[in-house]
């Protein structure tokens, strides 16, 4: 049988080369190991590149996106020492302090997440059973603050206290908490020094999470629920969970429900 190209070429190097067997091969093909490096660079640059970036993003992003709704960082905000909430015109600030809604807060997940996630279980949600009631951390610091702010100026006026002691006091305990977690090292202003920028053109800046990203996941999984007072006789009944929001899942049931169609 006559010997294929690829054994001619065998036979020629052994004939030849018999004592250089271990240097590279004489006819090596050079545009192929010329590639090869190529491709070995940019695999090796590319990979760095792939590094750098994930370092970078891990950094920036990653590390600041919330565990449940996924709301990430990045946002800088101004520094400022007294916003809107703080103003001397008591009708405005009252306006602002009482539309904080942080009902909006009150959401639902799968009870298949909670046990994945290692979360509590909760009273079924009326409308889907297998669902659990949650309030976000952050909407119930809304809350808190909301509380405290009409303690205050019920005190300021002298009239009587709409809600007890002690929850005002397991309010100020949760926003303790938060302190205490959110370790935050932004650096106020403090002593009797004008709190002025020292280089006026850079206000100081706050790294924030998106507080509308949160918003909107609350909206998507809304538990329909608004509280009403406590001397209001829909206070704990399934009124306070009928308040859905446009385009909610549950408004077919709810409707169902309350109107029987
Ligand atoms: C106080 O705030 C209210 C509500 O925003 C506004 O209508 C009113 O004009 C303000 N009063 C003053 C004195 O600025």
């Amino acid at each position: 049988m006559k010997p294929s190209m690829e054994e001619n070429r065998l036979l020629e190097d052994m004939n030849e080369e018999d004592y250089e067997i271990e240097f590279p091969p004489r006819h090596s093909n050079r545009s192929t190991w010329t590639f090869r490096s190529i491709l070995t660079c940019s695999l090796l640059i590319l990979s760095i590149s792939i590094n750098i970036f994930q370092c970078w993003y891990f950094q920036n992003f990653a590390s600041e996106r919330s565990k449940h709704a996924g709301v990430t960082g990045g946002i800088s905000r101004n520094f400022v020492t007294n916003t809107e909430w703080s103003s001397d015109n008591t009708t405005h600030a009252d306006m602002l302090w009482t539309e904080l809604s942080p009902d909006t807060g009150m959401v639902v997940v799968d009870a298949d997440y909670s046990q994945k996630m290692g979360l509590y279980r909760t009273q079924p949600f009326p409308w889907d059973q297998s669902k659990n009631i949650y309030m976000l951390e952050g909407y119930h610091s809304l809350h808190c603050l909301m509380y405290i702010y009409r303690a205050l100026r019920e005190f300021e006026q002298g009239i009587p206290q709409t809600t007890p002691m002690h929850h005002h006091i397991h309010c100020l305990d949760a926003l303790r908490e938060n302190a205490i977690c959110s370790a935050d090292d932004t650096l106020r202003p403090a002593g009797s020094g004008q709190a002025t920028p020292l280089v006026p053109e850079k206000q100081p800046r706050k790294q924030c999470r998106d507080w509308n990203q949160l918003e909107r996941w609350a909206v998507e999984n809304s538990a329909c629920f608004k509280r009403y007072p406590d001397d209001d006789p829909k206070h704990r009944t399934l009124e306070e969970w009928r308040n859905c929001p446009e385009n909610s899942q549950f408004m077919p049931l709810v409707n169902k429900f309350f109107n029987g169609s």
